[in-house]
């Protein structure tokens, strides 16, 4: 499908996602040319301001966030389609406003950056305003509630005014260039193909590390803790990616019916294995990049009784014939030593040695899916040492298959996840935003293991900021004679 026109709608244009990634996505799609010339871009927040003052403030935000000079052709382009109307979004008597800056002749995109407390008041605040139609289409940012009975509050109320097919749910991992690659490496090749279950696959890590620590963001992010706010969505997405069976075609559905399956076929974790499958922590002051930074609990308006964890590590099992036996460890924290995300599918050993000679024990091969930075591909494999020798012993050594992107790929820019999702949803491609029943199955999954950990009042373990985490994450694994990759 090609992109037609649309008017984008921006609700809560002001806000922290519009101007860091939104407005700056949309403009490096409109210098791609990825734009159709008749569509509107609409901001939407309930400040009286001029069109001019609304054009000035989007292009600041471009210059600030766009990472690069402005594009003076581009950025003439852009600005004459942006428009602004001034909404009191909870006010639902006020959308008619809209009306004259919308036409029925462009599909209309509702994209909704505000807080999902105010999703219902936006669908019935158009509906009141007769602005809805079958083609209209409507985008909902995480966090979709915060256990599974708020988060079905928030379906039920966009429910009651669009269909399933209009709604898109965006988790924006899966716009990363390197997590849709999983699908491709998975499925177009098949030496990967063929050896991925528990025949040859020893155990599976996903480990998601950011250096940031909370970034001003205490009052949200102490309310959801690093498994709503990374393990419910992107780590879950992530590792369905990895374990589904082959759709049958890329269509939205037969993608998301494999996703689902393999959130239903997740174990439960409850009280009584809670503290053998999972470990978490939280940071206390340390050293990140050399740069010392505070505690989470001395962070600026912190309430110093917080038992909120900052890291998650944890031992996942599917009850399924593909997976059985085959552990899924993942980690994900704040204030780690570098920023990494990467996928590591260890292999299993090899039934006989005939190098005992140089090893002892043949290390597995190992396939790492770097998703950021340094984007990449790596599989390590054994390789002999070339030389004469004057023996039939060989001499072995561990070595690289390295893909990676940024030399494979020179003239290739790596788009931002939200310009991807950004036109799929312009181009009204379901396909890489999550479904009602995902959602909602990761999130009963997730709401026992945190029912767990309160009721077992354990506080989150120390971690001094710039390591790995608590030592408990090291121990996990070590209980299963394992070992957390260190990231390359
Ligand atoms: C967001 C979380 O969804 O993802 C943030 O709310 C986190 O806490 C961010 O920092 C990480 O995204 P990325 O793309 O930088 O890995």
């Amino acid at each position: 499908s090609t992109v037609k026109p649309c008017d984008f709608v921006l609700f809560g244009t002001k806000g922290d996602l519009a101007r860091r990634k939104l407005l700056p996505s949309l403009y490096q799609l409109e210098k791609t040319g990825l734009i159709h010339q008749d569509t509107r871009i609409i901001g939407v927040a309930r400040n009286e301001m001029s069109l001019d003052e609304y054009v000035a403030l989007v292009k600041e935000n471009i210059e600030k966030f766009s990472g690069e000079a402005l594009c003076q052709d581009t950025w003439q382009q852009f600005s004459a389609k942006l428009d602004y109307v001034k909404v009191d979004m909870k006010d639902t008597a006020s959308y008619g406003a809209f009306k004259e800056h919308v036409d029925a002749s462009r599909t209309m995109v509702c994209y909704l950056a505000t807080p999902p407390a105010i999703y219902g008041d936006i669908c019935k605040g158009l509906y009141q305003a007769d602005i809805i139609d079958a083609s209209m289409r409507v985008v909902l940012e995480k966090p979709i509630g915060h256990d599974f009975a708020s988060s079905q509050v928030i379906n039920d109320q966009v429910a009651e005014y669009f269909n399933e097919n209009q709604i898109y749910r965006i988790d924006h991992y899966l716009g990363k260039e390197t997590v849709l690659n999983l699908i491709a490496l998975r499925f177009a090749n098949s030496l990967f193909a063929t050896n991925w279950d528990h025949n040859c696959i020893d155990h599976v890590q996903i480990s998601v590390a950011e250096s940031v620590g909370i970034e001003g963001r205490w009052g949200y992010f102490d309310e959801a803790g690093q498994m709503r706010d990374m393990v419910q969505n992107h780590l879950l997405q992530i590792l369905s990616l990895i374990a589904m069976e082959p759709p049958t075609d890329l269509n939205a559905d037969s993608i998301r019916d494999e996703k689902l399956k393999v959130l239903k076929a997740l174990r439960p974790i409850n009280s009584h294995n809670i503290a053998d499958k999972t470990v978490r922590g939280q940071y206390t002051s340390g050293f990140v990049k050399g740069e010392e930074v505070p505690g989470y609990l001395e962070e600026p308006d912190a309430n110093q009784k917080s038992g909120t964890e900052t890291f998650v590590a944890m031992k996942v099992e599917l009850d399924n014939w593909r997976w059985a036996g085959v552990p899924f460890y993942l980690r994900t924290g704040k204030r780690m030593p570098t920023k990494s995300s990467e996928i590591v599918i260890v292999f299993k050993p090899q039934p006989h040695n005939l190098f005992k000679e140089s090893f002892k024990e043949l290390p597995p091969n190992k396939l790492t899916i770097r998703l950021q930075p340094d984007e990449g591909v790596e599989v390590t494999v054994m390789n002999k040492v070339p030389g004469l020798t004057g023996s039939s012993a060989m001499d072995l050594q561990k070595t690289k298959l390295n893909l990676s992107f940024s030399e494979t790929f020179q003239d290739e820019r790596i788009a931002d996840a939200y310009e991807k999702l950004l036109l799929e949803v312009m181009m009204g491609n379901q396909a890489l935003f999550v479904r009602r029943d995902e959602v909602e199955q990761a999130w009963s999954w997730v709401d026992s293991i945190i029912e767990a950990w309160e009721s077992s009042n354990e506080p989150p373990e120390p971690y001094q900021a710039g390591t790995w985490g608590p030592v408990a994450s090291i121990a996990l694994m070590a209980r299963d004679e394992r070992n957390w990759v260190e990231s390359s």
